[in-house]
């Protein structure tokens, strides 16, 4: 089997990129190991930045996303017992829209396959070769096949725990990591959102996000110790400690049946450079962010943005240069991300093995955020996204 860009992993990033790049007129196949159900059914993400909302619009595959996504032009920050507004629109004069992840995947797979793209599901990666050369092979099991499918270009956007970034040369990469001593537990529930607007709330008990997914499903979130099980909290109790942690007075939390509990771990990653050779990393594959600044399906979305375009005059034009700068390009965006959701997760968690020290100075960073403009227009322009891909 021969394409111009094999495109290890179906997630958003590499769907995405195969779509930027068959409206280039360059030819690709992305090979996902799961199958396409649990592609469109998974979990993930749900705040787009205007830009990464943009990037979709323009590309063809933002009809449904404009019908039933939710623009949100602002978060609250509840802690001591109070609420702050911070107003993206009126800081930034942007607003991110609420669009599930899982949404995205599914308006993409179906762009892909009404135009004839080739999406293989149900196929394992299992060797990366020849990136050093002018023809790597990405090999895969399908079926009960064993494919070798011959490339130009070889993309891996097979998340963290893929084969793509396993598959650099000992010692081309360097990588940055740090895990936070908790998890996140979150949970889908049929009951329309208690708030117009995503509320982030600290309480001594630790974190609680509010976010939804439509005018019926809600999306809530608990700070839980990291290897938590998600089973070994009942419903009750999940909507105990919500109320707990999101009590105000003025304010209820409504309840409804939970459809789906998970747990995610907290991790801030990267690793440099994001290419080797004709092997280029983009998404998850390359770097993680932890969730609270809503960062991760935006990053994956604008590195695929920028390298679908650099692939273009690579392969089309016959210049390198943008692609010799991608990883840089890219990596500049990514830290600024990194250092946010660094700040949106010390700043809003509790942290049990820390200095108490430091827990005051991070309830004093949420007022500052909640009090100053200038404090509160950075946090905005960051979490609406400073860069057009
Ligand atoms: C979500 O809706 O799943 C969500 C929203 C905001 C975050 C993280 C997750 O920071």
């Amino acid at each position: 089997m021969r394409t111009r860009v094999g495109i290890v992993g179906g997630g958003p990033a590499g769907l995405l990129l195969s779509h930027l790049l068959h409206l280039e007129g360059i030819d690709s196949v992305v090979i996902e190991a799961r199958t396409r159900e649990y592609c469109e059914r998974r979990q993930r993400a749900g705040i787009l930045e205007q830009a990464s909302a943009d990037v979709l619009r323009a590309a063809g595959v933002g009809d449904r996303m404009d019908r039933v996504g939710l623009v949100h032009e602002g978060v609250e920050l509840r802690f001591e017992g109070e609420r702050h507004r911070v107003d993206f629109v009126e800081l930034t004069g942007r607003t991110v829209t609420v669009y599930a992840q899982t949404e995205v995947v599914k308006d993409l797979i179906a762009r892909r396959c009404a135009d004839g793209g080739q999406v293989l599901f149900e196929a394992e990666a299992y060797a990366v070769e020849g990136i050093d050369t002018d023809a790597p092979v990405v090999r895969f099991r399908h079926g009960d096949a064993d494919v070798e499918l011959r490339c130009e270009v070889v993309v891996g956007v097979d998340g963290y725990h893929g084969l793509c970034r396993r598959s650099l040369p000992a010692g081309a990469s360097r990588t940055w990591e740090r895990t936070y001593p908790f998890g996140w537990l979150g949970v889908l529930a049929e009951v329309a959102p208690s708030c117009d607007e995503l509320i982030y709330a600290r309480h001594d008990n630790g974190f609680a996000l509010h976010s939804m997914r439509s005018s019926t499903v809600s999306r809530l979130y608990l700070q839980v110790p990291p290897a938590t099980d998600a089973n070994a909290w009942t419903d009750d109790q999940i909507w105990d400690e919500l109320d707990i942690r999101f009590a105000l007075d003025d304010w209820k939390l409504e309840r409804g049946p939970i459809i789906e509990k998970n747990v995610t771990p907290m991790r801030s990653f990267v690793t440099e450079p994001m290419r080797h050779g004709r092997l280029f990393l983009a998404g998850d594959a390359a770097h993680i962010v932890p969730p609270t600044g809503a960062k991760g399906l935006n990053l994956a979305v604008a590195d695929v943005t920028l390298l679908a375009g650099a692939l273009r005059r690579w392969l089309l034009d016959g210049d390198q240069r943008a692609a010799d700068d991608y990883s840089a390009t890219a990596l500049r965006r990514i830290w600024r991300a990194q250092q946010f959701s660094n700040y949106m997760t010390t700043m809003l968690h509790t942290d049990p093995t820390s200095n108490p020290f430091d827990g005051q100075l991070a309830l004093s960073q949420l007022r500052y955020a909640a009090t100053s403009r200038a404090a509160a227009t950075t946090l905005a322009e960051n979490y609406v996204g400073l860069w057009h891909p």
